[in-house]
């Protein structure tokens, strides 16, 4: 069965085709950050328009592609929540015009569920499972009982992991998404030049939160005085120490809690997905950890750990097998 997959919920203009749920013919994904780096974060407005512009083009890059054409579809999935509403909009109403003209099922997929089921998607991964999703707006974990099937565990109480990257990439003059920039520059730093906080829960369980880690940056480039000005990149001295050290202390809250949480669930199995998991540092520390622990952590290729259609459509194959056709009145949802 060959679906057709469309992702659309934030910065990345994306559609790929899969066949049966796992072999990926093609993924197509325009990302749009040279339009918002100006702005340091995603401008809505900005990213409605620009998919606009490109969902079409792409969805036919896709087909193009897999050397397929649109008859050979035998169903579509797109990504219908959460995200930015003007920008899943645009991806429902491309998937729902095409389910139309063409008579094809359609089935909207929710965008964590999707990030989660990359993992299991290049690698035979035996639900019950752990997974961790970790991106610029999610950090949470959950049991993962089946392909759609997610038991939220914790999540972050404030900013998302990946946020935290792009926020002191911003403070260090390194360019939006935050994220792959700070990993370059950490690899020239060493990450115990500076103790940044760890974050864990004071009353025992899991949990996360990165807004008292930025702080500490902030506090750390500014110095001990509430009301100084942050200095400007130029003037900040060891850049690479602070961006190995900040890294340093966001893997070890990582790692520390899912691990924590796979102890206490009891599960021997971890998926980590997400912008996030595109992460050297983070694959490298959860494997070695969980390997000591007789745990198995498994991460997608970081081709489809950040935002992509191939993951839409692999998990799409699921729920139109198990759910069939939704209805053409299918809502966008922001959460
Ligand atoms: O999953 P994703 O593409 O979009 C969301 O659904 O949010 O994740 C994007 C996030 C950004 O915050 C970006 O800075 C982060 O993933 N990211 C990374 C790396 N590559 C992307 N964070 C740390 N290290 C990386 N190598
Ligand atoms: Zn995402």
């Amino acid at each position: 069965m060959l679906v057709l997959g469309i992702e659309s919920s934030c910065d990345d203009t994306a559609a790929a085709v899969v066949r049966d749920g796992r072999e990926i013919l093609s993924s197509v994904v325009e990302s749009q950050a040279a339009q918002h780096a100006p702005f340091g974060g995603v401008v809505p407005e900005i990213a409605g328009r620009s998919h606009l512009r490109r969902i079409l083009p792409v969805i036919e890059r896709a087909l193009e592609k897999a050397g397929i054409e649109l008859k050979d579809i035998d169903g579509l999935a797109v990504t219908r929540r959460p995200g930015l509403i003007g920008s899943l909009l645009v991806g429902l109403s491309a998937a729902k015009a095409i389910a139309f003209a063409r008579r094809l099922p359609l089935v909207g997929v929710h965008h964590i569920e999707g990030h989660a089921y990359a993992a299991t998607m290049e690698n035979e991964v035996a639900c019950p499972a752990l997974a961790l999703v970790v991106s610029g707006g999610h950090t949470a974990l959950y049991r993962m009982l089946g392909p759609s099937d997610l038991q939220p565990i914790a999540q972050t109480l404030d900013d998302a992991a990946g946020e935290a990257f792009d926020k002191v990439a911003s403070m260090l003059g390194l360019a939006y998404p935050g994220g792959p920039e700070i990993s370059k520059l950490a690899l020239k730093g060493r990450r115990d030049a500076i103790r940044f906080p760890r974050y864990s829960p004071k009353k025992g369980g899991v949990g996360f939160s990165f807004s008292g880690l930025k702080t500490a940056v902030l506090y750390h480039l500014r110095g001990q005085d509430a009301l100084a000005p942050t200095p400007a990149p130029e003037e900040i001295e060891n850049r690479a120490d602070i961006a190995a050290s900040f890294e340093a202390a966001v893997v070890d809250t990582l790692v520390t809690q899912t691990l924590n949480a796979a102890k206490e669930e009891g599960f021997a199995r971890i998926v980590v997905a997400g912008g996030v998991a595109c992460n050297q540092h983070l694959r490298e520390r959860m494997c070695l950890s969980a390997e000591e622990l007789g745990m198995r952590a498994t991460f997608p290729s970081p081709a489809y750990c950040s935002d992509n259609a191939a993951m839409i459509a692999g998990l799409g194959y699921h729920l139109l097998n198990q759910e069939g056709d939704a209805s053409l009145n299918l809502d966008a949802l922001a959460r």
